[in-house]
């Protein structure tokens, strides 16, 4: 499918329901706390989504059972939520949601410590971040998708971090997933040219090993596959002939 370039009228629609989307994510990471279940936050988080009348889209995508991914520790994304999965002092747990409003996805994803975590957990989560940073100072019309990913590719290099190369982000609008696909690794073609319009969920998986990844046999769960710590960071952006809107950032 082409990749779509959003009205003002839809532009708008993606405004609110991003807006929403990250006040959900700033709720759910005030409840982050040693001691509660994966599937206490999934619980919270659908039912934050639903007061606000919007559909978590997550929830029966492609068959998905819950409306949050929670991925702890090697845990990549897809996290299946338990009961049984306590969090524990000293754990990362990656939080990724979306909703949808009026017809229009949201997407996102955060890292958190839980209680306190070691220098070097809490240095992947910041680094993560950082990345996502730097790859979006190119976003921005007249520049190249892979720019973004050229530039994710250059900033982790330094730390050693291996770069998730089997998932990427995507465009968003009233499908959770439209084209393009935006990996997070260095390209040889320097991809689409951005225009004002494009809404992008850009998300680089950061491990701290080789960025190699299995499935589970839920065939949801991506670990990495040294069993090394995973962070993730995403927000769905706005291109536009200047600087970008991050539209999941309160
Ligand atoms: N958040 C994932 C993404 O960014 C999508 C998860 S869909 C689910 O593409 F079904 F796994 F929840
Ligand atoms: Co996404």
């Amino acid at each position: 499918m082409a990749v779509t370039i959003k009205t003002q009228r839809e532009i708008d629609l993606m405004r609110e329901s991003c807006r929403l989307l990250a006040k959900v994510h700033d709720e759910l990471a005030q409840a982050i706390e040693p001691g509660i279940s994966t599937l206490y936050i999934d619980q919270l988080g659908e039912k934050i989504i639903r007061g606000y009348g919007c559909i978590p889209n997550f929830l029966h995508y492609n068959g998905y059972p819950a409306s949050i991914c929670v991925s702890v520790n090697d845990e990549v994304v897809h996290g299946i939520p338990s009961k049984d999965r306590i969090l524990v002092e000293g754990d990362i747990v990656s939080l990724d949601c979306g909703l949808i409003y009026k017809g229009y996805h949201s997407d996102a994803a955060r890292t958190h410590g839980v209680g306190t975590i070691s220098p070097e957990a809490q240095k992947l989560i910041d680094e993560t971040r950082n990345s996502f940073f730097e790859g979006i100072k190119y976003a921005k019309e007249g520049n190249h998708l892979h720019d973004i990913s050229n530039a994710i590719d250059d900033y982790i290099s330094q730390f050693g971090y291996g770069i998730v190369r089997d998932l990427v982000g995507h465009g968003i609008g009233t499908s959770l997933h439209e084209a393009p696909e935006i990996p997070n690794f260095r390209q040889k073609r320097r991809g689409l040219k951005l225009r004002a319009g494009m809404t992008l969920a850009i998300e680089p998986m950061i491990n701290m090993g080789s960025g190699d990844v299995d499935w589970l046999d839920d065939d949801w769960t991506v670990v990495s596959s040294d069993g090394t710590l995973s962070a993730h960071y995403e927000n769905t952006v706005l291109i536009t002939d200047g600087e970008p809107e991050i539209l999941t950032i309160l």
